[in-house]
């Protein structure tokens, strides 16, 4: 558990300001229910299948849903297997599900840096020490290997790869997992891939060749997604695992899910008669973030390009931007002071373990009018006449 439970300063300040009803524009949103998207009133129709009034428990998920995941991941011009697949109610039920196949209490997961703050919380509720390894930038995200070759030990059960990243946004290169697959293969550590933004590319048209963990035979690999993102419905509560790798390892690795699955049975009935047809229903969800995520990152650019002392880096996929700023004070007295004067939410580097300052996070989500005027407030401060 953590040692305290108090607010940070920027959510006290926060709580403050809405108390006085001091108009915020927010360019943290990560809730896509409350970004301003069109979702069809019906959409949630398919759980009131009257099929759900009967319980009859399958651990893995009942095969029809899990088809429907399969069908997913074809749609992403993926083969993965419905044998294959074990449904759980979210990506975060899903890695404690792995985490306590993998590894023994004090064992230890690899996360990348900077990435999902979460990982934390996750990895020390299931008794298991996270080992961060860096990802560095030149242009492009990329993984830093000689960091995760150090940070390997003899207790390192698994390595996590967010593909593409929050927040850089990077897709794991071709090259990378390659060498990736190599290190962990080889070692019996397995590689998850968290693919949850995986249906949002910001830039289709550049790709640098991506790795796909599902085809490879050469390490045990889980694949990890969810309603949450796909479509936009986190209070859905539905997400899966992908199992791949060496054929006689992936049987004996969904007979240990079947059992971790079969003691909690977390995944509703509904959610499961309804999973293929929420699946078809929700894509003018992903549609309409999908335009506004690679608008804003857009309209972020050009409104970059105007002030020297700023900079976009690059990103490739996923729900945010991130703008480097110069360091004219700490990213924590930045954001606070962003926060009360210009009444802009923003979140700094510093909470997804960025290797230095000063790097604004910005969500993509945000309504396209409120995210320029926002964004704007924000290089406002870093104008060329205001700081020289
Ligand atoms: C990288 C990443 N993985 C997983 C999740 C959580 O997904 P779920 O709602 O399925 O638990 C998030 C949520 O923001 C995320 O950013």
């Amino acid at each position: 558990m953590p040692a305290s439970l108090e607010a940070n300063r920027l959510s006290r300040t926060l709580a403050q300001l809405r108390r006085d009803g001091v108009p915020v524009l927010d360019l943290t949103e990560s809730n896509p229910t409350r970004a301003g998207f069109a979702y069809d009133a019906s959409l949630l129709a398919p759980l009131g299948d009257p099929r759900g009034l009967a319980y009859r428990p399958d651990p893995l998920g009942a095969v029809d849903a899990r088809r429907a995941v399969s069908e997913d991941f074809a749609r992403r011009g993926l083969a993965v297997g419905v044998e294959r697949i074990a449904l759980t109610a979210s990506t975060s039920e899903a890695y404690s599900l792995l985490f306590k196949l993998l590894c023994d209490s004090g064992d230890e997961v690899l996360i990348p840096q900077p990435s999902y703050p979460l990982f934390e919380h996750l990895t020390r509720l299931d008794g298991v020490t996270a080992v961060p390894y860096r990802l560095d930038y030149h242009g492009r995200w990329s993984v830093d290997l000689s960091s995760v070759e150090a940070a390997l030990s003899p207790r390192t059960r698994a390595l996590l790869i967010v593909n593409p990243n929050n927040p850089t946004g990077n897709f794991v290169s071709a090259v990378d997992l390659e060498a990736l697959a190599a290190l962990c293969g080889s070692r019996d550590i397995a590689v998850i891939s968290d693919e949850v933004f995986a249906d949002y590319e910001l830039q289709p048209e550049t790709r640098v060749p991506r790795g796909q963990l599902t085809p490879r035979t050469d390490v045990l690999g889980f694949t990890l997604g969810g309603l949450s993102k796909s479509i936009g419905l986190p209070q859905a509560k539905l997400g899966w695992i992908a199992v791949s790798g060496d054929s006689a390892v992936c049987s004996q690795t969904m007979a240990l899910l079947e059992l971790e699955c079969d003691t909690y049975l977390s995944v509703s009935t509904p959610v499961q008669l309804a999973a293929r047809e929420l699946l078809e229903r929700g894509a003018p969800v992903r549609e309409q973030i999908q335009q506004r995520t690679r608008a804003n990152l857009a309209t972020c650019a050009s409104l970059v390009r105007d002030v020297p002392a700023c900079r976009l880096l690059h990103a490739e996929g996923g729900w945010y931007g991130v703008i480097q700023v110069p360091s004219l004070m700490p990213e924590e007295e930045l954001v606070l002071s962003l926060l009360v004067d210009s009444q802009v939410l923003t979140h700094p580097g510093y909470f997804f373990d960025f290797a230095k300052e000063s790097f604004l996070i910005v969500s993509l989500l945000t309504p396209e009018d409120a995210f320029a005027t926002a964004v704007s407030r924000v290089l406002d401060r870093f104008r060329m006449d205001d700081y020289s």
